[in-house]
């Protein structure tokens, strides 16, 4: 069954040198979104392999086409549960560099956080299952059930490698599991633990306006041809109506509807916004009408315009019409959508916005649908039992609007459980300057983790 006292005291004694094992991963600047780190991404799988060959893990380098996959596996244990840990080890990049209070990649700790690219989002958090798992190994203990590792470097820009790896014969024998378990979002608040039971999907687009060959004097020829830069503005602004509603033919066709019971759970959750507005730095809030602000974020489609260029951004002014306009945008999906059904409405919703003398181009970039998994599962009550032994409170249900967009296809693969342990908080500042990640977080993970196979034994299967 394996003596959890003994782990724990392991733990207590063992936190410096897994703060070292950190910060060496936080080092490498492994941001997959650009081609000048494909190197680092290397360097970054080595060392996640290597720690989990430490760990007394059976691993195993999956080259593909991109970033490599690693995998790694305890014995079997006959009668037990199989577990499959999936996380990711590239990062986001790190601009806007000036805004950090200390570099991206010298990892510092300040007021019990260590700062860093990646700290909570994902290597800190992923980082708590390898090293729970070698916790169990250095105090002789065998897993009390098959814990597999499947840790990508390619999730912050749409796990496409993963994606046709699990297409691949043989993979899903090799990846058959009971629950998935995921460290890759957050606690519902500072001191309040969650248990994530859904997430959104995701749909990204590239537009392109294309107008006149070349930027124009805008005295000699505004009024005589289209800009490209309004036309896109009327755009992306028809977009949205002033309900919060999007205006794509067929958006919400397939959305599936909240459960009255989830509303009602969410409802009673302690969430003050006017704090959450105070927290973003905004004087109000505002989106779909007819839903709270939790159910906006978790639980309803969004559309957002990521980025957005045209014409002349330097000091002073310049008349032109801009010969281009361009915008990245993206849409959160909820099920049942997916990102080619968003796909085909986009198009034909730029089919019927056309501007005179503009020609339009889309890129279909990253997707992946949204997931929402059974939120009364046995894995979920035995999560529960190892957050609780680690954090000293109950974990609430809640569901995320951020996306994992291989979660779905996984689920669907393998037809497992999923189970989403955030130990990371709101305020953790993923993808933006000055990420960091609780250290009391972390080694609460690190505990709650070697905790959760104890409890997960325990489930019949
Ligand atoms: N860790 C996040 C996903 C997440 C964020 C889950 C917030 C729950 C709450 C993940 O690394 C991520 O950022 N995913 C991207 C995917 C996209 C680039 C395809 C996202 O959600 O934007
Ligand atoms: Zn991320």
């Amino acid at each position: 069954m394996g003596d959890l006292d003994v782990i724990d005291r392991y733990l207590q004694k063992t936190q410096p040198d897994h703060l070292e094992q950190l910060k060496e991963l936080l080092r490498i600047p492994s941001i997959s979104a650009v081609p000048q780190h494909s190197t680092d991404v290397q360097t970054a799988a080595r060392l996640v392999l290597d720690t989990l060959a430490k760990a007394g893990l059976q691993t195993e380098w999956i080259e593909t086409e991109g970033p490599p996959l690693l995998y790694a596996e305890s014995p079997p244990v006959p009668g037990k549960p199989v577990a499959l840990v999936y996380g990711h080890y590239d990062v986001q990049p790190a601009d806007p560099l000036d805004l950090w209070l200390s570099p991206p990649f010298e990892p510092t700790e300040r007021d019990g956080n260590l700062f860093a690219r990646g700290a909570t989002d994902d290597k800190g958090q992923m980082l708590t299952h390898v090293l729970s798992v070698s916790s169990w190994a250095a105090t002789g203990q065998p897993l009390p059930m098959q814990v597999k590792f499947l840790i990508e470097g390619e999730e912050e820009v749409g796990s496409q490698q993963l994606e046709s790896y699990l297409a691949k014969p043989g993979v899903a024998e090799k990846l058959a599991c009971d629950v998935i378990v995921i460290s890759d979002s957050s606690q519902y608040a500072e001191g309040q633990p969650a248990i994530t039971y859904g997430l959104r999907g995701i749909s990204y687009f590239e537009l392109l306006f294309e107008g006149p060959k070349q930027d124009l004097h805008s005295g000699s020829f505004g009024g005589a041809v289209t800009n490209p830069a309004i036309a896109l503005a009327r755009f992306l602004a028809a977009m949205v109506d002033d309900q919060g509603r999007i205006q794509l033919p067929g958006f919400y066709d397939s959305v599936r509807p909240l459960e009255l019971s989830e509303r009602e759970m969410w409802a009673g959750l302690d969430f003050s916004e006017d704090e959450f507005a105070k927290q973003l730095g905004v004087a109000g809030l505002s989106g779909e009408q007819g839903f709270s602000t939790l159910e906006r974020k978790w639980a309803r489609p969004t559309f957002d315009i990521n980025g957005l260029w045209s014409g002349y951004q330097g000091e002073g002014a310049k008349t032109i019409i801009p010969a281009k306009a361009g915008a990245k945008i993206s849409f959160r999906l909820v099920p049942d959508q997916t990102p080619a059904e968003v796909a085909r409405q986009l198009h034909e919703f730029v089919a019927q916005h056309q501007f005179p003398g503009i020609k339009i181009s889309v890129r279909d970039l990253q997707g992946g649908p949204g997931v929402v998994v059974n939120p009364h599962s046995p894995f979920i009550a035995a999560a529960q039992k190892a957050i609780e032994s680690s954090f000293d409170k109950q974990a609430v249900l809640i569901r995320e609007g951020g996306s994992i967009p291989i979660v779905a296809g996984m689920v669907d693969k393998l037809g497992a459980d999923v189970l989403l342990l955030g130990w990371g908080l709101n305020d953790d500042n993923a993808h933006s300057p000055n990420e960091k990640f609780r250290l009391a977080d972390f080694y609460r993970g690190i505990r709650a983790s070697s905790h959760l196979w104890s409890q997960l034994a325990e489930v019949p299967v």
